[in-house]
């Protein structure tokens, strides 16, 4: 009796996945591969609005931020870069040239109330992913993908901060935003990814240095631990002294893709063991090899923006797979089995391709849907190409994007002070707020490991 139940309920439960849609995804085939992407393209595709008429390229409907559609236009050059398919390329470049803004540096007016470290380099990521990548430049005296990475470079690098905490990039750019006096890993993390990909681009040395410099900064301080753990952030009222320990996956991607930039040029011991170190330390986020946002999925309080980091993870650990191969090894195993986990749920909506939250649940979906969901499945399904493309182009290696060292220099100096402060809708506040509830929330269980 029990043995026949047990049959029928198993089943039952593969009738359901079976008959559920899904998405059809055999790793070993590269137009299997591309089939995936796509189609879990164009659930993403279909969030934006920013191309339609009377609305803003470059934004996302509410409630997700800025930033995240830098990000997400970062995941479009991706798939057109791995895949060839370019049909979103025209409302990528649109996005990218109409928030250029202001010092020709990702930072538009309208973003001033919120505008983060991290939020800026998000789209100068993307701007400097369209260099290496290959994206035909904007042209008509716009300026190109590698100048407005190197904008961004160029005004975090003036923002670095030395009054306290020996060094730092500050999480806000602006003294009248909450989060000021917060130092976090994803600004100093975003800068690092940025130096460390201009070094390899272009071979200049004052990027290298700078990577190094934020790298060492964040080891002093404790939001890197010595076995590469990376943490939330920290307060400089405090010098630094008091470190938010919780663990995001972006972080450790973000420092993944950095620091196999800079192998990449060395090939050095220090690099290599400092990447390894680093891939290693990334275990924490993975189940049975499939990636998990460890911090919130379990307690389901992942927020809007948390639930697009494994994204970056993804992405980060296909770029290191191509510029440091000695990690494919270890790298491998974890998207293969985190892609096929990803797209196994991809079965809800309309056209059973919409994503959920969690791929630990061997492919029933967790009815969390939307662009953060979409787009990390997106990722993580499109890096398993990266043995069939050349990697990121550089200056001497195919590079067409034209450099401008100085490009963000009329920006002015930190601190940036306004005299009105309007202390009205502050979203970093609340998303400040909720770091540190989520911190007190989720405990110390996984966070010391
Ligand atoms: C569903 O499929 C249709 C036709 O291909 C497409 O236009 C639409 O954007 C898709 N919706 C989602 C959520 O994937
Ligand atoms: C800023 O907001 C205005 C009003 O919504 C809009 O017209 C403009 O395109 C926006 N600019 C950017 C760079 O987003
Ligand atoms: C603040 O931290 C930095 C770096 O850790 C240290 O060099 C400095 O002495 C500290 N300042 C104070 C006042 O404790
Ligand atoms: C460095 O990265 C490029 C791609 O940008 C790749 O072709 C090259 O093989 C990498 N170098 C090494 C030593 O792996
Ligand atoms: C290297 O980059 C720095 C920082 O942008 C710049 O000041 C310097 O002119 C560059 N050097 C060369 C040789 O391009």
């Amino acid at each position: 009796m029990k043995f026949t139940s047990a049959l029928v309920a198993l089943g039952a439960s593969s009738l359901l996945l079976s008959g559920a849609g899904a998405i059809e995804l055999d790793i070993t085939s590269p137009d299997s591969i591309k089939q995936a992407a796509k189609s879990i393209s164009t659930g993403l595709r279909q969030f934006y609005t920013g191309d339609r008429l009377g609305d803003v390229p470059g934004n996302l409907p509410d409630p997700y931020f800025w930033w995240e559609c830098g990000a997400m236009f970062n995941a479009f050059i991706d798939y057109w870069y791995y895949t060839g398919d370019d049909q979103y390329n025209t409302i990528t470049t649109q996005a990218l040239e109409h928030q250029i803004g202001e010092f020709n540096a990702f930072m538009p007016d309208n973003q001033t109330k919120t505008l983060g470290n991290d939020d800026q380099a998000f789209w100068g990521m993307a701007a400097m992913t369209a260099a290496e990548n290959k994206l035909p430049d904007l042209g008509s005296g716009q300026p190109s993908w590698l100048s407005l990475a190197q904008a961004v470079f160029n005004t975090q690098q003036a923002r670095w901060d030395t009054q306290k905490c020996g060094g730092g990039l500050k999480w806000q750019i602006f003294t009248f935003n909450n989060g000021y006096n917060y130092k976090n890993t994803i600004s100093n993390g975003c800068f690092f990814n940025i130096a460390a990909r201009l070094y390899k681009y272009l071979g200049n040395d004052t990027y290298a240095d700078w990577a190094e410099k934020a790298w060492e900064w964040e080891l002093s301080v404790g939001l890197m631990s010595p076995d590469f753990h990376f943490f939330d952030g920290t307060d400089d009222n405090q010098n630094c002294t008091q470190v938010n320990h919780i663990q995001w996956t972006y972080n450790a991607g973000v420092h993944m893709a950095g620091a196999a930039a800079m192998w990449n040029v060395t090939q050095n011991d220090l690099w290599r063991t400092r990447l390894e170190g680093l891939i290693k330390g990334a275990g924490v986020f993975f189940k049975d090899n499939v990636m998990t946002e460890v911090a919130c999925e379990n307690n389901g309080k992942c927020d809007t923006d948390q639930r697009s980091f494994k994204a970056y993870l993804a992405r980060w650990m296909g770029y290191t797979a191509i510029v440091a191969p000695f990690t494919r090894a270890e790298i491998d195993p974890l998207l293969k089995a985190s892609a096929q986990a990803a797209a196994k749920q991809c079965n809800a909506g309309v056209n059973q391709t919409s994503c959920g939250l969690r791929w630990i649940d061997n492919g029933v979906n967790d009815g969390s849907v939307g662009v953060g969901e979409q787009m990390a499945a997106m990722e993580v399904v499109q890096a398993l190409l990266y043995p069939t493309v050349s990697g990121p182009a550089t200056e001497k290696a195919g590079g067409i994007s034209a450099s401008n060292p100085n490009a963000g220099a009329d920006a002015p100096n930190t601190p940036i002070v306004f005299n009105t402060v309007t202390t009205g809708d502050k979203a970093g506040a609340s998303i400040l707020t909720l770091i540190v509830l989520v911190g007190i929330l989720v405990g110390a269980w996984w966070m010391v490991s």
